[in-house]
């Protein structure tokens, strides 16, 4: 078997989003494969493995290729995780492998999941790699979507980058639950969910790309009236999200994405709530924060 990276789309998307074939990645890598498929990962943003039937340690054991992975903290927590410490537990389950209700507090708090956003970028130092393998799914719906924060850096007109260029963010998810109009928050939840500061354009630490950091989390720029911040942030959205610099994955059961938080945002589709889906994040910490750049 050869590992074989192509574009999902040569045609419309040349430069992000890649398959991969002629590797089994729930077994241990050699250390040039680990280096072709991160290789890969700067190139294309997004992977997609087929065929790959993880267990929760062999998801961990294929993610630590790539650095340490971080604490799962991206849902709320409410002390009766089915899931482990490094496992996001992104899926509509509770504790006993029930369908959550639809007033579910947990259930309500990861619809935030559906606005583009890049993962904890909330954190000081935010996530490298996600890696987010399809257990069960439901019949139709539930697609991820991916959008290349490369080439929408790469479209906007000068002045843009030029008034974009060294302006720094905060983010929160307390910002991101907002829009949505989830606000129950306890007191150690808004302690917790304290704003981080990030760079608005961040260079890629492998190849020193510029690429926008923008997410739903972002909610005001250090220095600037909140509603122009926001209605700003909210433009480069816009355009980032344009469909050219969108990839949707449609899952298949055992499939593997892996995304580069440091070059791209996503967001989830809806479907049939009533049907499961069950899906295993492992989370790949970056190595400094945005805010290191600068200095
Ligand atoms: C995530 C996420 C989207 C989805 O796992 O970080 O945003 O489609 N998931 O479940
Ligand atoms: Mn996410």
């Amino acid at each position: 078997m050869t590992l074989t990276i192509k574009p999902i789309d040569p045609v419309s998307r040349p430069l992000f989003a890649g398959v991969v074939s002629g590797i089994d990645i729930t077994k241990p890598l050699t250390a040039s494969e680990a280096q072709q498929i991160e290789r890969g990962m700067d190139e294309f943003g997004v992977l997609v493995f087929h065929g790959q039937a993880f267990t929760d340690e062999t998801q961990m054991a294929f993610s630590r290729n790539f650095g340490e992975l971080e604490l799962a903290t991206n849902n709320l927590r409410d002390g009766r995780d089915r899931l482990g410490a490094h496992i996001a537990d992104i899926s509509n389950l509770d504790q006993n492998n029930n369908v959550l209700a639809r007033d579910n507090r947990r259930r309500l708090f990861s619809l935030g999941t559906r606005l583009w956003h890049s993962d904890s970028s909330f954190k000081v130092v935010p996530a490298k790699y996600s890696l987010l393998s399809a257990r069960i799914i439901p019949d139709a719906g539930g697609n991820t979507e991916f959008a290349s924060m490369k080439l929408a850096y790469d479209e906007l007109d000068e002045e843009t980058k030029a008034e974009c260029e060294n302006l720094v963010c905060e983010h929160s998810q307390l910002f991101s639950r907002a829009l949505i109009g989830f606000g129950d928050f306890t007191d150690a939840e808004r302690k917790a969910f304290a704003p981080v500061k990030q760079l608005l354009v961040r260079r890629h630490p492998s190849t020193g790309r510029k690429s926008l950091y923008l997410a739903s989390h972002a909610g005001t720029i250090v220095g600037w009236p909140i509603p122009e911040a926001r209605a700003f942030l909210r433009d480069l959205t816009e355009h980032a999200t344009q469909r050219k610099f969108v990839y949707s994955h449609k899952w298949t059961v055992n499939d593997l994405v892996v995304w580069d938080n440091q070059q791209t945002m996503h967001r989830s589709r809806p479907f049939d709530a009533t049907q499961v889906r069950d899906m295993h994040r492992t989370t790949v910490a970056g190595l400094r924060s945005t805010m290191a750049e600068a200095a």
